[in-house]
């Protein structure tokens, strides 16, 4: 096997992941399903491989942790407050095979090329468990469980099946009651720092591998339910008819105009309609609503305009509207020693010039691209218990949430030389720490490798 620490290592791992599916002919992976269980095996041997120990916490999320002198080290044991590393291994319906299975992956390969090194700090890996809200409607509730903002509210919530979160965690092997075990302590954590595709354009059409991320958007989601009648599409005049799917169309097209206006971004992703027949007038239709916008001010007053044109659209049509709200996450800037710390790994690997040098400094660098992120991460809910930063590569076509996500092999190991290397400035840049001991280059660390 090709050694940890490489990017062919990495690239065949998250080949590995799409095993854990639960289609056979896409990729499905969500909160504790059995697809779930076997996919946190994996990555738990890879981190033993990796010199960490393992830990499954009480929401499902993998651990992995190494002390400051290189021990493995089991997570949740008493010892020096942790550097963490990571990001999720759920996926959305028929997915693509990076977004965030290769940030944990990577996160695993550079504890590896750190395996030898002494750091100031304890070393921790994360799989999160629930970023994308596929199964329960409500995103992040891996991270939220670590960073203790889990909400009982939660609990009722279902999925498809009408599976509640409270069942699903004891059909998993977890105790609902326990699930406060999960949260970290601040004064436990030195700070979270996650790689991840972009998944947009921006890094691709300025020929960049990779980016630091300056703040992740707000996100609100929605379920919206406009119930009409059902009749007979024969029978029935249009002058008769209460045609929820007809108010739902309205809705959809208005939702883009004022996302537009306030330059924020809405998706309606999915819709629903009964009872579903050729030859019957739709009695009811039910429509997801994803929001997301620079500042939760701006998002907040968009949802307030679409919520006042639902109801417009309703009154109009002579159908009822009722909204259900399933997430909200509030914006996150991400904290201006770790994306120094980022940006300067970024301009080491990139040999690109940078005022920040190689021991961080507290600004990230102006040579270096910072972008924002419109699409959420776990950073979102980790930021009320540390401070948190993140690198961007770039992604073919920007695509993502769709099985063609790609990233370039040459892309990912320079990320793993960026990201080993804004380790190692976090450590340099640490309370009371000599950089000579830390004098360990990048480059050697990556040629061990291999
Ligand atoms: C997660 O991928 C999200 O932004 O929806
Ligand atoms: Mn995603
Ligand atoms: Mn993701």
């Amino acid at each position: 096997m090709t050694g940890i620490g490489t990017a062919e290592w990495v690239m065949a791992r998250c080949d590995d992941l799409t095993r854990h599916s639960s289609r056979f002919d896409a990729l499905e992976r969500v909160y504790l399903s059995p697809e779930h269980a076997a996919a946190n095996m994996a990555v738990r041997t890879w981190m033993l491989d990796a010199g960490l120990d393992t830990e499954t916490d009480a929401a499902g999320n993998i651990w992995g942790r190494r002390a400051a002198d290189g021990r493995p080290q089991r997570p949740g044991t008493e010892g020096e407050p942790a550097l963490v590393l990571g990001s999720h291994l759920d996926t959305v319906p028929d997915a693509g095979r990076y977004d965030g299975m290769l940030g944990v992956v990577l996160a695993i390969a550079v504890a590896h090329r750190l395996r030898d090194v002494t750091l100031p700090f304890a070393l921790e890996v994360v799989g999160f468990s629930d970023e994308e809200g596929t199964r329960f409607g409500k995103a992040l509730l891996g991270s939220c469980a670590a960073s203790g903002q889990w909400d009982p509210a939660w609990w009722d919530q279902a999925d498809a099946d009408g599976v509640t979160l409270r069942e699903a965690f004891a059909r998993f092997g977890l105790a609902p009651e326990r699930v406060g075990d999960a949260a970290r302590r601040p004064e436990d954590l030195v700070g979270y720092l996650e790689a991840h595709i972009e998944q947009g354009p921006v890094l691709e059409s300025e020929n960049l591998p990779l980016g630091y991320v300056t703040s992740i958007a707000g996100a609100r989601r929605f379920v919206l339910t406009i119930t009409g009648e059902a009749r007979h599409a024969g029978g029935t005049p249009f002058a008769r008819r209460r045609d929820a799917l007809v108010a739902a169309a309205h809705l959809v097209t208005r939702i883009e105009e004022l996302a537009k206006a306030a330059d924020c971004l809405a998706t309606v992703g999915d819709l629903h309609v009964q009872p579903g027949a050729v030859n019957v007038i739709p009695g009811r239709a039910e429509l997801t609503l994803d929001l997301r916008g620079r500042t939760d001010a701006g998002r907040d007053a968009l949802w307030d305009q679409i919520a006042a044109a639902g109801q417009r659209i309703a009154a109009a049509r002579g159908v009822t509207f009722e909204v259900s709200e399933t997430h909200r996450a509030p914006s996150t800037t991400c904290a201006d020693r770790m994306t120094a710390a980022v940006a300067a790994g970024i301009a080491e690997a990139t040999g690109t010039p940078s005022d920040t040098g190689a021991a961080g400094a507290a600004a990230p660098s102006d040579t270096v691209r910072g972008l924002w992120s419109p699409a959420g991460h776990d950073g979102m809910a980790m930021d009320a218990v540390t401070d948190v930063g993140m690198l961007f590569l770039r992604c073919r076509d920007g695509i993502s949430h769709h099985p063609d996500e790609h990233v370039e092999t040459a892309d990912v190991g320079v990320a793993l030389d960026a990201y080993t290397a804004a380790v190692l400035a976090l450590a340099r840049a640490h309370p009371g720490v000599e950089p000579a001991p830390l004098a360990e280059s990048v480059e050697t660390l990556g040629e061990k490798a291999r």
